[in-house]
């Protein structure tokens, strides 16, 4: 028997009926079944947020095996923009599904990875010729953006900056910041990676974007050398490490060094990008066009899919099969891309985006406003994020996030947390949610900090 037989007739996707329902504890009895069959036959080192386990989601929720319906403000971690089984998306799948499933495009091209690259090389910030290529997840992504970089400068340093996460592959956990869990005993990591301070203004004392750049620029200079370095690499919204906007003026300031260094400026949009923020990419908030854009999570829908997007120069750089893989631009990852992508541009999700975070910042400004516990507020669009503080030292408060996480998924809301310090919830609704579930969602959080 599979896990799934005993819930086959369950079909997801917007026509879930869109209300948070709890019919046992949560976990309950199904889920804890199911997550001791884990527990035997899963490594240990891959965990859960919820310790529940999903049979069906669409809209703003996701229904669990002993049949609650929990309100998704993850969004399986800023994937499912587009909602869980979108029409759109479940039907271009389908499509594709009964066509062909796979040539790996190293061995024979297909179109909708051609029409991908258009799309994106389209939407991407930068009103100059560009080249995509795709692969399968953000880490593999950000890897080869690197690649490309070196083989186009002909250097090899790369600068990645505090608090950034950018995967766990073995360069990539290099450029991630965080120790604890992603790096600790996986050593070694892969050199000529070097860090540079970020701006924080929640915790640099509200320097200006200008002079917390100049100081990454001194730090680079005097560690690195621009004659050594590839590429700067930058979330434009700090995600894992805590949804940290940095001050208006530090993006464009890096990108400018960086151009009159020879240096390509990489931004990894895989969390930010795709609407999230209200914008279809967080560069373009500061209206800055980075030489190579890093993109995943919400392009596909759900589907594992990954692109490097840039500059038609350095994107052709490379040698003829240096940049590749037996999956990467999968036919079915592609046609779900391309529903995705129509949805966010017919579908009205930028500006639903925009309409969401409006909401969830006037009510957690709102909350703030009356606890002190909740020392930041910050994010864009529906990427938006409270930072929680011992008010008297404005010390990272972990175990007051872990409380009133633990609160909101007992009381059926999926919630995350991030943080360098751990001590920053993070909220990332689907775009298709509809207002009465983000409401209750809201509500319910209020409820846990009063609690916790
Ligand atoms: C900014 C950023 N870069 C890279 C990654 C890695 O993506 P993946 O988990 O698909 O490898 C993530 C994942 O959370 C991310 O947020």
């Amino acid at each position: 028997m599979t896990m799934t037989d005993n819930t086959a007739a369950i079909v997801g996707g917007p026509e879930l009926p869109q209300e948070r329902k709890l019919v046992t504890e949560i976990p309950g009895p199904e889920s804890k079944k199911l997550m001791a069959r884990k527990q035997a036959a899963v490594s240990k080192a891959v965990g859960a947020t919820v310790p529940v386990f999903t049979v069906a989601a669409g809209g703003g929720v996701l229904v669990d095996a002993d049949g609650n319906s929990l309100i998704d403000f993850g969004s399986g971690i800023a994937v499912t923009g587009v909602g869980n089984s979108n029409p759109r998306v479940v039907k271009a799948m389908a499509e594709q599904l009964n066509r062909f499933t796979h040539t790996c495009f190293t061995v024979t091209h297909y179109d909708s990875y051609v029409e991908v690259a258009e799309a994106l090389n389209r939407l991407t910030p930068g009103d100059f010729e560009k080249r995509s290529a795709l692969f399968n997840s953000g880490a593999e992504a950000v890897e080869n953006a690197v690649k490309i970089a070196r083989h186009y400068t002909g250097k090899q340093a790369v600068v990645a900056f505090d608090h950034a996460y950018h995967g766990r592959t073995n360069l990539t956990m290099g450029l991630t910041a965080k120790n604890i869990p992603y790096k600790s005993g996986f050593g070694p990591f892969a050199p000529e990676v070097y860090r540079a301070p970020l701006s924080y203004p929640f915790r640099d004392g509200g320097l200006d974007g200008v002079t917390a750049a100049r100081k990454a620029i001194s730090t680079i200079e005097k560690q690195v050398g621009a004659e050594n370095l590839a590429a700067i690499i930058i979330e434009p919204i700090q995600g894992e490490g805590g949804f940290i906007v940095p001050a208006e003026g530090f993006l464009p300031t890096l990108v400018a060094w960086a151009r009159e260094n020879d240096v390509v400026f990489i931004a990894d949009e895989v969390q930010t990008g795709f609407a999230r923020t209200g914008a279809m990419f967080a560069s373009d908030h500061e209206g800055i066009a980075p030489d190579i854009i890093v993109t995943a999570k919400g392009i596909a829908g759900g589907l594992p899919l990954s692109a490097v997007t840039g500059r038609a120069d350095i994107m052709d750089h490379p040698q003829v099969g240096g940049i590749g893989g037996t999956y990467g631009g999968n036919p079915i990852a592609c046609a779900a891309a391309l529903a995705t992508i129509e949805s966010y541009e017919q579908d009205g999700l930028v500006q639903r985006a925009q309409e969401i975070g409006t909401t969830m910042m006037g009510r957690l400004n709102a909350l703030a406003s009356e606890d002190p516990r909740i020392g930041d507020v910050r994010g864009r669009g529906a990427m938006v994020a409270i930072e929680l503080v011992d008010p008297a030292t404005n010390e990272p408060d972990a175990e007051l996030t872990g409380k009133i996480a633990k609160y909101a998924h007992e009381h059926g809301v999926i919630l995350l947390t991030c943080g360098t310090y751990g001590n920053v919830i993070r909220f990332l609704p689907p775009l298709t949610m509809p207002d009465h579930l983000l409401d209750e969602g809201l509500r319910i959080v209020a409820d846990a900090i009063a609690a916790a």
